[in-house]
């Protein structure tokens, strides 16, 4: 999407951008060069103001190429002319700024018999953070993950996630409208649909989003093929994005554990989330692997500004590209902050080393 506006409308719109979550690249010209701008390609009769919701939502960032102007968008040249680019992101699929709250976890409790998954655990996720959940084995992170995706049902508690100018309920509604309204995870152990393509598991994920069943697609049959046309564009974005062109053709259950993963963070992105949860996205990988994965995620965090909730063991990738920690222990939160302040943290050290030692070699 391509708009040009002066640079008077561009001061006025630059909050309205932001507060929609738009990229927006633009240059600053003087004068002599708007003559240049009456004509052809960069006419201004093109300014479409103001944006429509459609046109200004799951967008990001603000990147903005002129130095003086990102911090002061009131410093243009006054007789400046201002061309800006505006881009949809179609990665991610929240509707709020960086910053704003998106999930809150309230006193969540989740037994099984005589077993306490979650003790009564509260946390804030915020718009485009990466969190990571760490904790020793049955600390309850995976319960906690399963409690936000619908597949478990905490006995108490409320988990409340924003988004569409909405705040879901996320202990009433089943998974699927969960992950309708922009939750999207991936699981512990791989679960893809293994006797299918990359390709069909990639597509299977944007399934959440299609508007045509298959007796309207009988019925309507260029409006289904329509919707096939831009999900298939949408999934190359993807294939694109995961370097993972050469295998879209290959069957998921011949490909290397570390493939499958990458091909299930993808399926996770089809779905087109305003979070994602991963559960051990790692786990199992050798480092060359890792650092690939860890590289992904940081995109999808950074450039198409995705939240992420992630759950590790590798303590070195968690103080490398979290920006906050959460430390379950027996069901309990026990740290929650920066990455340094959970380093620093007592009750972590002692939950992860035992009372008895001096050092944190885990981090
Ligand atoms: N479906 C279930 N039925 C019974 N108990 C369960 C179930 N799911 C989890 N639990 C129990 O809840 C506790 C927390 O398990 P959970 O899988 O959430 O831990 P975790 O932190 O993800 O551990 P790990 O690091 O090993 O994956 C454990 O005691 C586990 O046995
Ligand atoms: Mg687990």
């Amino acid at each position: 999407m391509l708009h040009y506006l002066n640079y008077k409308e561009l001061d006025k719109c630059y909050h309205v951008f932001r507060s929609k979550m738009v990229d927006i690249w633009y240059w600053v010209f003087d004068t002599g060069y708007s003559n240049r701008l009456e004509t052809g390609e960069y006419s201004l009769s093109n300014i479409q103001y103001p944006f429509t919701h459609s046109q200004s939502v799951r967008l990001q960032s603000v990147h903005v190429n002129h130095a003086s102007s990102s911090k002061h968008p009131g410093s243009y040249p006054q007789k400046g002319i201002v061309m800006a680019h505006v881009m949809q992101h179609t990665l991610n699929g929240s509707t709020l700024k960086p910053g704003d709250v998106q999930l809150e976890v309230e006193n969540v409790k989740l037994r099984f018999g005589g077993v306490t998954a979650l003790a009564g655990v509260s946390l804030e996720v915020k718009q485009s953070e990466i969190i990571a959940i760490i904790g020793p084995n049955g600390a309850g992170k995976t319960s906690l993950l399963n409690c936000i995706s619908g597949l478990y049902r905490p006995q108490e508690g409320r988990i409340t996630f924003h988004n569409y100018g909405k705040a879901y309920d996320l202990t009433r509604m089943p998974p699927h409208r969960i992950a309708k309204a922009g939750v999207a995870r991936s699981f512990q152990n791989i679960e893809l649909f293994k006797h299918m393509t990359v390709l069909e598991n990639l597509l299977a994920g944007c399934h959440v989003h299609m508007k045509t069943d298959i007796f309207s697609a009988a019925l309507y049959w260029g409006r289904a093929q329509r919707e096939e046309i831009a999900f298939r564009k949408f999934v190359e974005e993807i294939i694109d994005l995961l370097e993972i062109e050469s295998i879209r053709k290959k069957t998921v259950g011949t490909l290397a554990y570390g493939l499958q993963k990458r091909v299930e963070l993808g399926r996770a992105l089809a779905m087109k989330p305003a979070i994602l949860l991963l559960d051990e996205p790692m786990a199992g990988m050798n480092t060359e692997e890792k650092e690939d994965m860890a590289r992904f995620i940081l995109d999808v965090n950074e450039e198409h500004g995705v939240t992420i909730v992630l759950i590790e063991h590798d303590m070195g990738v968690v103080m490398d590209i979290s920006d906050h920690v959460v430390v379950l222990d027996f069901g309990q939160k026990i740290g929650d902050g920066t990455p340094d302040e959970v380093r620093q943290n007592p009750r972590v050290i002692e939950a992860y080393l035992g009372e008895e030692s001096g050092t944190f070699a885990l981090f």
